[in-house]
C-alpha cells in the first residue's frame, strides 16, 4: 500500500482516500465517487476497527462482506481496495493515540461510546500514514466523527486535506447504514421517524426553545414502539457546544443516537435559525 502510494506522489498524482468498514452502501460509494472527481487515484480501505468497539457483540455482528464490497469498488471505477489485517495496522497491539479532543470526545457518542473516538482517531491516524492521501472523503452522517478526524488531522499535521460529503438517505429519509441491515421490519419500518421528526422541529425552532424543540422530537419519536430516543442535542457544529439560545443567523446541527432493540441509530441535520 505505502509504495503504491510512493510511486503515486513521485508521479505527482494526487490520490483521494475513502476509509470504510465495508459492508458498502450508496452512501459509501457517494464518497468514492466524489473522490474519483477530484483525484487521479482513489484508495478505499476496509477494515472493521476493534479499537472503535466499545461492545464486543457489536464488533462480532458487524456486517462482512468483502466480494460484494470489491464488486461494489471496482464498477465505481476505485483503483485500489487496501483491506490490512488486525496486525498489519496494529503490530504493536492495539495501542490508543496519546492525544485528547477533550469535550469533542466526551460529548453525545462519546457519553455513551467510552473510548469510540480515541479508536477512530487512532485508526485514521494509521491509514493516513500508511496511504499518504492527498484529499481523504468523510460523511456528515458520522457529524461528530468528521469534527474529530479533523482535529486530529491538525493537530498530528497530515497533509490530506478532509472533505465531508453529505448523508445520502433511502427513500423514505432513513439515513443509509451497514447497521440498517441488522434492522427486523417493524424496526425498519419505524426507523424514518427519527429524520421525519428532525425535519419537522424546522417548524419548531422559530416559536420555541431550544429545550422545548428537543422534548418535541425525543416525543414524536418515542410515539413508536421499536425506538427510544438515547440523545437529541442541539450543538454549534465546531464545538459540538449545546445551543441553550437561538442566536439570529447562527448555524445549528441536530444531532441524535437512538436505541432499537436491535442496532443503535445515529442521524444529524443542519438548522439555520
Ligand atoms: P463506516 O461506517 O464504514 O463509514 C465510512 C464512511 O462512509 C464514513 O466517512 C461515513 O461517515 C460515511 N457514510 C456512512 N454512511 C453514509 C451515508 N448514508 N451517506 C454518506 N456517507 C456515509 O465511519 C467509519 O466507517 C469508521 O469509523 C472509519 C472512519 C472507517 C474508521 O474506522
Amino acid at each position: 500500500m505505502h509504495a503504491f502510494s510512493n510511486g503515486q506522489l513521485t508521479e505527482n498524482k494526487s490520490i483521494g482516500f475513502v476509509p470504510t468498514m465495508g459492508a458498502l452502501h450508496p452512501g459509501h460509494i457517494s464518497l468514492i465517487e466524489k473522490a474519483k472527481s477530484e483525484n487521479d487515484v482513489v484508495v478505499c480501505s476496509i477494515f472493521v476497527n476493534p479499537t472503535q468497539f466499545n461492545d464486543p457483540k457489536d464488533l462480532e455482528n458487524y456486517p462482512r462482506m468483502p466480494d460484494a464490497d470489491i464488486a461494489l469498488l471496482k464498477a465505481a471505477g476505485c483503483d485500489l481496495v487496501f483491506l490490512p489485517t488486525p496486525v498489519e495496522i496494529y503490530p504493536d497491539g492495539a495501542q490508543l493515540l496519546d492525544i485528547s479532543f477533550g469535550f469533542m470526545e466526551e460529548t453525545m457518542e462519546g457519553a455513551f461510546r467510552t473510548g469510540h473516538f480515541k479508536g477512530v482517531a487512532t485508526v485514521v491516524n494509521r491509514l493516513f500514514e500508511i496511504v499518504q492521501p492527498t484529499t481523504s472523503y468523510f460523511g456528515e452522517k458520522d457529524f461528530q466523527q468528521l469534527a474529530i478526524i479533523r482535529k486530529m488531522a491538525s493537530m498530528l499535521k497530515h497533509s490530506t486535506a478532509i472533505v465531508g460529503c453529505p448523508t445520502l438517505r433511502e427513500s423514505d429519509g432513513l439515513a443509509m447504514s451497514s447497521r440498517n441491515l441488522l434492522l427486523t421490519p417493524e424496526q425498519r419500518k419505524a426507523a424514518p421517524l427519527i429524520y421525519k421528526a428532525m425535519e419537522m422541529a424546522k417548524e419548531f425552532i422559530p416559536h420555541h426553545s431550544p429545550a422545548a424543540v428537543i422534548e418535541l422530537v425525543k416525543r414524536y419519536i418515542q410515539k413508536s414502539p421499536y425506538l427510544s430516543v438515547q440523545y437529541f442535542q442541539l450543538v454549534n457544529p465546531e464545538t459540538l457546544e449545546d445551543i441553550t439560545n437561538w442566536e439570529e443567523g447562527t448555524a445549528v446541527q441536530g444531532c441524535i443516537a437512538v436505541l432499537t432493540e436491535g442496532p443503535r441509530l445515529i442521524d444529524n441535520i443542519r438548522y439555520t435559525v
